[in-house]
């Protein structure tokens, strides 16, 4: 038996329902806030919290890529990434170009008259992509004519391996540029054609016109 005492139903000690009730309900009444009543949300409160909800909704759909796996997989590891789509190789060309022939072979791809030859128009450039290639890979020291325009007093640096160490699909993308740029229509070179003839030509030092000039 336990010794609490337990109030018993109608004792002095212990209210009624109804009494209870009635004072929980003044005790309610009588909390006010502060100023004594309700205030409203503050105005700059809902605008801002307006302004963020439509910044969201609208990042989102921008930016969400409608959250289709292929766009963004929080769960890809790196090496399950698709990489084959690849930049087109003109654009990327084109930034190559910049990046680097542009100093000698200039914006126009005119180049300077006795110093470096022309790319725009040139019959190497638009010839054999089995001579382009290797200039790029290995350099080359003339002397050379291009456009009837004797060249020579300087050689081309080596841009692949052993120079700028250029890999093939940079050399591709950027003979690709090229040959569709200042005024040339000639057709891509593709990144297998380059590591094709990469693949035959092993280690070598920069060519000479003679060598190059066997070529198919
Ligand atoms: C440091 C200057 C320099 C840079 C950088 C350079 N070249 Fe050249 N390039 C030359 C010179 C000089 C020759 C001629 C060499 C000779 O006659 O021995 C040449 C020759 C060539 C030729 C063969 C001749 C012609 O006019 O068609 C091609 C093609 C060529 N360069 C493409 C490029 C490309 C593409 C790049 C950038 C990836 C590049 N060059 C970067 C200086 C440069």
């Amino acid at each position: 038996m336990s010794d609490h005492p337990s109030p018993k139903p109608g004792s002095s000690s212990s209210l009624s329902d109804g009494e209870l009730l009635h004072a929980h309900e003044q005790a309610v009444a009588d909390k006010t806030d502060d100023r004594g009543s309700y205030k409203l949300l503050p105005l700059v409160l809902l605008f801002t919290f307006s302004g963020l909800i439509f910044f969201g909704g609208t990042y989102l759909n921008l930016f969400s890529g409608h959250f289709d796996p292929r766009i963004f997989d929080e769960r890809a590891l790196p090496h399950t990434v698709d990489t084959s789509v690849k930049m087109d190789p003109v654009v990327y060309g084109k930034k190559l170009y910049e990046s680097l022939c542009i100093n000698c072979h200039q914006p126009t791809g005119l180049g300077v008259p006795g110093t470096f030859p022309p790319l725009a128009g040139s019959e190497w450039i638009n010839g054999s992509e089995e001579r382009i290639v290797r200039i790029l890979e290995n350099g080359l020291k003339g002397p050379i004519t291009v456009k009837g325009m004797n060249f020579g007093t300087v050689p081309m640096p080596a841009v692949g391996a052993g120079g700028a160490n250029w890999s093939d699909d940079k050399i591709a993308a950027v003979l690709t540029y090229v040959r569709q740029a200042f005024g040339n229509t000639s057709g891509p070179v593709t990144e297998e054609k380059v590591v094709e003839i990469h693949a035959k030509i092993g280690a070598h030092a920069e060519w000479s016109p003679e060598e190059l000039l066997k070529l198919p």
